[in-house]
């Protein structure tokens, strides 16, 4: 292949590895994308988790900065790689005041391009090429490339469910479970390295309870294993007291930060990654943090990490955006409203044809079960109803590629990427499709 030409190979590897695999029908849905007078019938992306529910407050909150303040002369010039000190110091204040409700030092924080930026330094920091990365499954497609491309980390998928009624409460995964998989990943010569948790989880929203934590936390420092939650979705909650939505969680577990039980530890095992891409709706800006009182992992990122810092510009424009403390409240209590409230179009009409749904804590995302109607049980029946969505309805959801999910026909529908009407037009699209297919 021409393309291979001079590459390393790493860099065939790469050339021919395609970062997500629905990269050529997404953009072929933004070039068809719907509009109520132009394009009625345009396509309704919801594959890509990104959140455009509340970017018309920050919008304008970044531009009340730019046009009042006069720009410091520092951003034109090199700062501190992991990030200079008022942002950090910015972003600790945030963190403990919204996030996880105890004191942050900011020296123990390093500030990347993006969570995916923080990951990959993570894993090439904490673990040797060829060991491996537990995480329970379904689960966050990309972490396979943060881990593997650069780190050379493998992943490893521990099934926590495979039909929906498994997870009703809480993620299983027992220390047994746990053992389990260290003596097989062991058996086959490599190393349990690091465990990952998503707290909210993608793609099932799901949470981890304090109990759950402190007894993973227990184990992994027992064993050596490094233990990081990530906690991207960590204020993207819903409200659960909401009337509409009370009686599907009859015993609701309360969301527990990590970042507490890491005051409380203080171990060099446990770590704490967040992204300003989510819970914000600013994935452009390629924001990621990196929290550990593991010193070497914050200093080994910021010798070995240059490449993935973020510019000053944006450093500057967010901490200002985060000293605004009336700001922020008013924020995020908005954005808990769209949330949930893009969360029940979806749940409404899922429940309307019948179709299971999981009872998620947060995230950005809807977990569905749309088995009953796929032609066959197998990677390439979701495949094929997938495209069929696509191709009937112009509603493109995520594929189901690379989740590690073992039941055959459950699919992640973005609920933040559409404006409400949008989201309610693409639901009645979905449940006319589902009528015509029963
Ligand atoms: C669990 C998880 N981690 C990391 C990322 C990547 O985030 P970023 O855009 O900040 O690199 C995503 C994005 O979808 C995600 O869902």
């Amino acid at each position: 292949m021409t393309e291979h030409l001079f590459l390393s190979e790493k860099g065939k590897k790469a050339s021919s590895t395609l970062a997500r695999v629905d990269l050529d029908v997404y953009f072929e849905a933004l070039e068809n994308r719907y509009h109520p007078v132009d394009n009625p019938s345009g396509a309704l992306p919801m594959s890509v988790a990104e959140n455009q529910l509340c970017w018309d407050n920050l919008k304008q909150k970044f531009q009340q900065i730019t046009r009042k303040q006069d720009i410091p002369d520092w951003v034109a010039s090199y700062g501190d790689a992991a990030g200079v000190a008022s942002f950090r110091e910015a972003i600790a204040s945030f963190f403990s005041e919204f996030l996880f409700g105890c004191p942050v030092n900011p020296e123990s924080l390093a500030c990347f391009g993006g969570a995916t930026g923080v990951i990959e330094m993570t894993a090439f920091l904490l673990a040797n090429p060829g060991d491996t990365a537990v995480i329970p499954a379904p689960s966050y497609p990309v972490y396979t490339g943060d881990l593997g491309v650069i780190p050379g980390v493998k992943r490893y998928d521990l099934h926590t469910h495979h039909e929906l009624e498994e997870i009703q409460n809480e993620i299983s995964i027992s220390l047994e479970k746990l053992e389990k998989t260290k003596n097989e990943i062991e058996a086959q010569g490599s190393r349990f390295k690091l465990l990952i948790l998503t707290s909210p989880d993608n793609p099932t929203g799901m949470i981890y309870s304090e109990a759950q934590l402190r007894s993973i936390a227990d184990w992994c420092i027992a064993e050596e294993i490094h233990l990081i939650v990530n906690e991207i979705y960590g204020l993207s909650r819903f409200n659960l007291d909401h009337p509409q939505l009370r009686e599907s969680y009859p015993d609701p577990i309360p969301f527990y930060s990590f970042g507490k039980l890491m005051h409380e530890y203080q171990s060099p095992l446990l770590h704490h990654w967040y992204s300003f891409s989510k819970d914000f709706g600013i994935s452009g800006f390629r924001i990621g943090v990196i929290h550990s009182h593991n010193s070497g992992l914050i200093q080994g990122s910021r010798n070995a990490g240059l490449s993935h810092s973020i510019s000053n510009y944006t450093q500057w424009v967010v901490q200002e955006m985060l000293s605004d403390h009336d700001f922020l409240e008013e924020f995020f209590q908005k954005h808990t409203h769209r949330l949930t409230e893009a969360f029940l179009t979806v749940k409404k009409a899922m429940d309307e044809v019948g179709t299971p749904i999981q009872p998620a804590y947060g995230s950005l995302f809807a977990w569905v079960d749309f088995s009953a109607f796929l032609k066959e049980e197998s990677h390439e029946g979701e495949t094929d109803l997938w495209l069929e969505i696509f191709e009937k309805t112009g509603v493109l959801l995520t594929p189901t590629d690379g989740f590690g999910h073992s039941k055959k026909g459950l699919f992640r529908l973005v609920i933040t990427s559409l404006s409400p009407n949008e989201l309610k037009l693409a639901m009645e699209r979905l449940q006319e499709f589902f009528k015509n297919k029963k």
